[in-house]
């Protein structure tokens, strides 16, 4: 067995079975002690959040921690996020123009304040709406010439992000960073905001059981060697990929 990187997403992916968590997380500090392999988590969250999910379960301490959909990075002993990572995303990205433009379509509810980050605007987007709204909106942002990225996910959230950032991005930047080629990564997820880590290059993919139907759909299209569908949910589908990939055995 080898050293491998594993990057997962934390609401329900390694998140939604306790025991299951619990069992995933025995082989993996195991494989951490022996090979060093590194954890990594990539969430939707604010840090804030995160944190408060930290309270709530028996998670690991990772090697870095991507929150935000991957607009900020933390690295053991950083509390504010990677310098480095964030001066990727200044480039083209002003968020106030991306709010004005929002405003023009009442269907987009904004989040609490708690989830807006300063590479990241969020909103709550009814599922019914999204096939006309969304369309629209990438529109009006490509005239005004504001080249962004919408990501959609679980049928109700809507994330505005600068072009250069998002899961998969970020996730290439940690990896490169902890030093681990891609084929030796394994990136999970069940959701809209997780296709990013499937698209990003030759990272490993896990698409969980419990997965979302706009992942499951991209699946469709997008059909790879590289990337698994479980059969098993949350935590004990990832455990399922790392044996599917040989990464575990
Ligand atoms: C998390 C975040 C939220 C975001 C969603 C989808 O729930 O808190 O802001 O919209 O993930 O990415
Ligand atoms: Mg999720």
């Amino acid at each position: 067995m080898a050293q491998f990187l594993l990057v997962t997403d934390l609401d329900n992916t390694l998140v939604g079975d306790d025991a299951a968590l619990h069992e995933l997380n025995q082989q993996l500090t195991q494989h951490r002690q022996a090979h060093e392999t590194r954890l990594v988590y990539s969430t939707g969250r604010s840090r804030q959040s995160y944190e408060q999910l930290q309270r709530q379960k028996a998670l690991l301490e990772p090697d870095a921690l991507v929150t935000a959909v991957g607009t900020e990075v933390y690295f053991p002993g950083q509390e504010t996020p990677d310098p480095h990572w964030s001066a990727q995303l200044q480039t083209h990205w002003d968020r106030a123009f991306v709010q004005s433009i929002a405003q023009q379509f009442p269907e987009l509810i904004p989040q609490p304040e708690s989830e807006q980050r300063p590479f990241k605007v969020s909103f709550f987007l009814a599922a019914e709406m999204a096939p006309q709204v969304l369309p629209a909106l990438a529109a009006t942002l490509q005239a005004q010439q504001l080249p962004v990225k919408l990501v959609y996910s679980g049928g109700k959230d809507l994330d505005v992000l600068p072009q250069a950032g998002d899961k998969g991005q970020a996730m290439q930047f940690v990896r490169q960073t902890l030093g681990i080629a891609a084929t030796q990564t394994l990136a999970c997820g069940d959701s809209g905001n997780d296709i990013a880590l499937f698209s990003a290059g030759e990272e490993r993919g896990l698409i969980v059981g419990n997965a979302q139907p706009e992942l499951r759909q991209w699946h469709t299209t997008n059909p790879s060697d590289r990337h698994h569908l479980a059969q098993a949910h949350y935590a004990a589908g990832i455990l399922e990929g790392l044996y599917h990939f040989q990464f575990l055995s």
